[in-house]
């Protein structure tokens, strides 16, 4: 073969053979590149067979849960997703909210959240509202995991059978993608708990992510999460203490890096620059009008032995903290 021609078929092979494995492609089903890091996903499917051990390794994520049930009802008392007044009146009286949780992880929010939907016996109207939920992660170990524990409970097996509880396995990237080629879904409330500090920032950004996240949010809807500041306190909290070798460390190592926390005040632009780029459809407003009627919510939270996680105002730079961000109506 001439030297020429060898050389294009070995360039065609490696590409080939980079294209399939590139973390672009990561657990991505559609051409989106994905922000899935291998790294991260490894780490937290390794530790899927004890994510529902309140003790084990997910400890943090069960304690820290009641706060984001408090959390989100704060957000809803303050503005709820809805798009006029007589509707809000209406709606107030019934479960009508859709919920999404991206980065669902082996379910401790998202199954949470479904045991507050009411059941075809049981139609009392909970403080979520909820009306149904969808849950994604990248990871297919935990995805199993969320799905075995959630049949354990037979109100949200239930649930799972009627499809108002839903587990996927998938990105996000991959829910937007097919949003964009028909598959039509914005919901009430999008959460994203503890995933924005893990995503791979070789292919992707936070700002590119949480854009993807408010493009899946309703106007008047709100996008909430927590996450962690690049700070001194937090390096010492959340790397040196926390990932510590066993009786003082509560994560496993490796669990953060802390380059990749995020400070609130720079995901307070992202998700600025996130609602003016998010235009995805002729009814969403696009550019500085799509900032009108939107609002900005951040609290600190701390963790006090005995008493759990606590809201502490003012302390979300040091810190864990919660935000959110209502799209204006
Ligand atoms: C610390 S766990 C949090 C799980 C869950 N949100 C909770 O708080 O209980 C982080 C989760 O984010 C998921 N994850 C990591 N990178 C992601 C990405 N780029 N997109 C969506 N999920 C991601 C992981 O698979 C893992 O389940």
């Amino acid at each position: 073969m001439p030297p020429l021609r060898r050389a294009t078929l070995t360039t065609r092979i490696l590409t080939s053979f980079l294209r399939n494995t590139t973390p672009h492609r990561l657990h991505s089903t559609g051409t989106a590149p994905s922000s899935v890091s291998a790294d991260e996903l490894s780490h937290f499917s390794a530790l899927a067979s004890s994510w529902w051990d309140p003790m084990g390794p997910s400890r943090v994520l069960h304690l820290m849960n009641p706060l984001r049930h408090e959390f989100i009802a704060s957000c809803l008392a303050e503005g709820p997703p809805t798009y006029d007044h007589q509707q809000q009146q209406a709606e107030q009286a019934q479960a009508h909210l859709h919920y999404l949780d991206v980065g669902c992880g082996g379910g401790i929010f998202a199954e949470s959240l479904a045991r507050t939907i009411p059941s075809t016996e049981n139609k009392t109207v909970t403080p979520t509202r909820a009306a149904s939920i969808t849950a994604l992660d990248p990871s297919s170990t935990l995805i199993q995991i969320a799905r075995e524990h959630a049949r354990t409970d037979p109100t949200v097996e239930a649930h799972l059978r009627t499809g108002r509880f839903s587990y996927q396995n998938r990105t996000l990237e991959d829910l937007i993608e097919s949003t964009a080629t028909g598959e039509k879904k914005q919901f009430d409330i999008v959460t994203l708990f503890e995933v924005l500090e893990h995503i791979d920032p070789s292919t992707s950004s936070p700002l590119a992510f949480l854009t993807n996240c408010l493009r899946l949010v309703k106007p008047g809807g709100w996008l909430v999460g927590s996450t962690i500041a690049r700070s001194f306190p937090s390096f010492l909290v959340n790397q040196v203490i926390a990932e510590a070798p066993w009786p003082i460390g509560v994560v496993p190592r490796g669990t953060h890096e802390w380059s990749k926390f995020v400070n609130p005040d720079e995901v307070k632009v992202w998700v600025q620059e996130g609602l003016m780029r998010g235009r995805d459809g002729a009814s969403e407003k696009a550019g500085s009008e799509a900032l009108q009627g939107s609002q900005w919510k951040c609290e600190g939270v701390m963790y006090f032995p005995g008493l759990g996680w606590k809201i502490v105002k003012g302390s979300e730079d040091w810190g864990n903290y919660f935000w959110a961000v209502r799209k204006g109506v």
